[in-house]
């Protein structure tokens, strides 16, 4: 079964490179961002996780914790965070999960049979302070995945959290938003000081609120 939208996160126990955790104690009352690689020393998954080890920053300030998971051991996983620190230019700054026995990859579904019947296709899953699936993503094991992308979708489902908006095709952090269709013109004017521009009656933009 698909782990689907607005569903609570399966909570699991894990050995990973930073310690053992229980997963919903870890992510405590942060987001947290879960994503799968096919295989250790590999080098597709050697440049994604160097490139989220360069974005830690950028995922800490918007109070998101990032854990990675290979279905390799341990022993593997440190071995290869040797070779990620010598050429991403940034070491291992994460916890990667050793899912050796496929216990985490299989809660998740990560294990998609008829793309590889032993490794991981390449999943990701924000998870809300609530501990609800906001969002999933697969990719095949040979695309490497955009994490800018993801971090500009942390912050629209961060946006919809706090206000009653959406966010338009390609929006980006200080572009206009969307009021919710469920939002009336009159709820619209109080809610929003400065303002919208009804396109259509079920179009209307509005500047983002800082
Ligand atoms: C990679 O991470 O480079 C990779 C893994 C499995 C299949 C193809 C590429």
């Amino acid at each position: 079964m698909s782990i689907q939208l607005n569903e609570t996160a399966p909570d699991f126990t894990a050995r990973t490179t930073e310690g053992d955790i229980r997963f919903h104690q870890w992510l405590g009352d942060s987001w947290g961002v879960l994503f799968s690689h096919p295989a250790d020393f590999t080098p597709v998954c050697t440049t994604e996780l160097g490139a989220v080890a360069r974005l830690k920053p950028e995922f800490a300030r918007r109070n998101v914790k990032v854990i990675g998971l290979s279905v390799d051991s341990l022993d593997k996983h440190r071995a290869w965070m040797g070779d990620i620190a010598e050429t991403q230019g940034c070491a291992l700054n994460f916890p990667l999960i050793a899912d050796d026995d496929r216990k985490v990859s299989t809660l998740y579904a990560m294990i998609h049979p008829q793309a590889d019947g032993t490794h991981t296709v390449r999943s990701v899953f924000v998870i809300g302070p609530d501990k609800k699936i906001k969002l999933t993503l697969t990719y095949p094991a040979s695309t490497g995945r955009n994490f800018d992308e993801l971090l500009r979708v942390i912050d629209s489902l961060q946006l919809t959290a706090k206000h009653k908006l959406a966010t338009p095709a390609n929006w980006k952090q200080g572009e206009d938003c969307i009021i919710v269709p469920a939002v009336t013109n009159e709820e619209a004017k109080k809610l929003f000081p400065k303002g919208f521009k009804e396109i259509k009656p079920y179009l209307r933009k509005t500047p983002q609120p800082v």
